[in-house]
């Protein structure tokens, strides 16, 4: 059975490996998974994945946000998955094709998480960006159409905000894994930041996500492991 703290996913959002090392040895028994993204894998490189693995004792969240033409987003995907990875996060946005041609080419257990639409983005950047007024006025339908569209191609899992995971689990379907980021305590000392649909770990895990994605609040919390503990324990009660 998932113990609350099971759903804690610790991006690893650190410089180097030294630092990175340190979260690991203070938050392995707090978190269930440890999500490597750019910055970490750029500067160590895959060595980092191993090192993780040893201490923690489990795989790991490979944040690549692969996005290209198919081609080079399958060879990429290809290569990760070699490390084999818990799950890598490949763009929605060039289409459902790149997404199908990376879930028939997955020969390993990887899992595949589609990234829907960022939580840093909100109605009045999708308007600059030149989306249609449907999505602006409706940004979680935005959602929905490239939650349809992973889960169509093959995709075992999707990236979306917590306010939307309730939608996209009653419209697309209960087994499709939603990884929700975007999560800020009531208690978080985070304030203005880059973040924009932002609900409460509790919230998430109600809204039925099967991951939150929490760094910041943790992170720069005065005790990183005490803060772990406390989203667990929010997450205890939303689920009882
Ligand atoms: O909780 P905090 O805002 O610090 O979390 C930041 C992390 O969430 C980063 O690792 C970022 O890559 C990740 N994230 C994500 N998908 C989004 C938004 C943020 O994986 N849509």
């Amino acid at each position: 059975m998932k113990a609350p703290k099971d759903y804690i996913v610790f991006p690893l959002d650190v410089p180097d490996a030294r630092q990175a090392m340190i979260y690991v040895s203070a938050l392995k028994d707090h978190v269930g998974l440890f999500k490597v993204g750019l910055e970490l894998f750029i500067s160590q490189g895959p060595e980092i994945l191993k090192a993780i693995r040893e201490v923690a004792g489990r795989r790991v969240f490979l944040d690549l946000k692969l996005h290209d033409i198919p081609a080079t987003v399958i060879r990429a995907f290809r290569a990760a998955s070699a490390y084999q990875p818990e799950f890598v996060t490949v763009h929605c946005d060039e289409g459902d094709q790149i997404l199908r041609e990376v879930a028939e080419n997955n020969l390993g257990n990887t899992k595949i998480l589609a990234i829907t639409v960022l939580t840093s983005l909100n109605a009045r950047k999708l308007h600059a960006l030149g989306y249609a007024q449907t999505y602006v006025d409706d940004l979680s339908a935005l959602v929905l159409l490239k939650a349809r569209m992973a889960r169509e191609a093959g995709c075992q899992g999707v990236v979306c905000s917590g306010l939307e995971v309730a939608r996209i689990k009653q419209e697309v379907g209960r087994d499709l894994i939603a990884v929700t980021p975007g999560i800020r305590p009531a208690w978080s000392v985070v304030d203005q930041d880059d973040q924009k649909r932002i609900v409460t770990p509790g919230q998430a895990v109600k809204n039925g996500a099967d991951y939150v994605v929490i760094g910041r609040p943790i992170r720069d919390a005065k005790d990183p492991p005490q803060a772990a503990r406390q989203v667990a324990e929010e997450i205890a009660s939303a689920l009882s």
